[in-house]
């Protein structure tokens, strides 16, 4: 597996990384698979698809309080090893009916504390703010930031950054923070600017929803994101470690091998 730095400064990652959204959440969510409920994998299954994951390269991990049980599950399969790259957010809360967002410099440090308590670490490797779509007022005023930027320098996090949801924004987080977490499919390719710029200035850049959920699964989603000039790593997410393998083989293939 073909591993890039993310940003100047940060950890080296596989460009595939792994999305854990249904590790532990299965309402309130708009994935392929017609109208069958979504159904958490078990603990094994859970630990099968982390083994392959491992086996195949994949070393980053995404996840956020947002994905129910998805950081506490990680914290009991990840163990104490320290070869995983954890990458959680904050800001993002969601009870199992709807989210609920607090930006604020004290509910981002909650956050934090208990993001490193669910996943039994003392340092998380990067934290996003979870953005509810009002990115650029979340950058200029929410102390959110501010308060990350404390947690770097107090040793509790390696990276800060956004998962955005506009081009602006995105654009203010790659000035400000150290990586972004962006949407880019051959259908959604607004974030080409952010992604652009972030290379200009060496940040990192993650890709979110590059299958467009499951809607357009196709090797060249996979293969249009990896070989997109500034992107660090492909978040994909998926609960089967078959899919996993296949999109394994198709990154494989596509990946250019310099380092990006
Ligand atoms: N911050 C945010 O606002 C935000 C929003 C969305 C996502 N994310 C992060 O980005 C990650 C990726 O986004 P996403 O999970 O929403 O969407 P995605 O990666 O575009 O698609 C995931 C869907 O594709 C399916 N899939 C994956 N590989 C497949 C394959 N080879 N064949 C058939 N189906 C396949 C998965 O189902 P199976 O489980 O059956 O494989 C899952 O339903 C998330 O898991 C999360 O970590 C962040």
């Amino acid at each position: 597996m073909q591993m890039r730095r993310l940003g100047t400064n940060g950890p080296l990652v596989s460009v595939l990384g792994l999305g854990t959204v249904k590790l532990g959440r299965t309402t309130g969510v708009k994935y392929a698979g017609g109208p069958a409920p979504l159904v958490v994998p078990t603990d094994g299954e859970a630990r099968a698809l982390l083994d392959a994951a491992r086996e195949l390269g994949i070393n980053l991990i995404d996840t956020a309080p947002a994905y129910g049980t998805s950081e506490e599950r990680l914290g009991s399969l990840l163990g104490k090893s320290t070869d995983w790259i954890v990458c959680t957010k904050a800001g993002e809360e969601f009870d199992g009916d709807r989210s609920r967002y607090d930006f604020s410099a004290q509910a981002v440090r909650r956050s934090v504390e208990r993001s490193l308590r669910r996943l039994r670490r003392e340092r998380v490797d990067v934290v996003l703010i979870h953005s509810d779509g009002r990115d650029a007022e979340i950058l200029e005023r929410s102390g959110a930031p501010e308060e990350l930027e404390r947690l770097r320098k107090s040793g509790l996090i390696g990276q800060i950054g956004m998962s955005t949801k506009t081009v602006g924004g995105g654009l203010a987080a790659v000035e400000r923070l150290d990586v972004v977490m962006v949407t880019l499919n051959p259908r959604e390719t607004a974030d080409l600017a952010v992604i652009a710029r972030a290379k200009e200035l060496g940040k990192g850049v993650l890709i979110k929803k590059a299958l467009a959920q499951g809607h357009a699964v196709t090797g060249a989603g996979l293969e249009f994101a990896v070989n997109t000039l500034g992107v660090t790593s492909v978040v994909v997410g998926t609960i089967s470690p078959e899919h996993l393998r296949e999109n394994v083989s198709a990154i494989r293939a596509a990946a250019c091998p310099e380092s990006f």
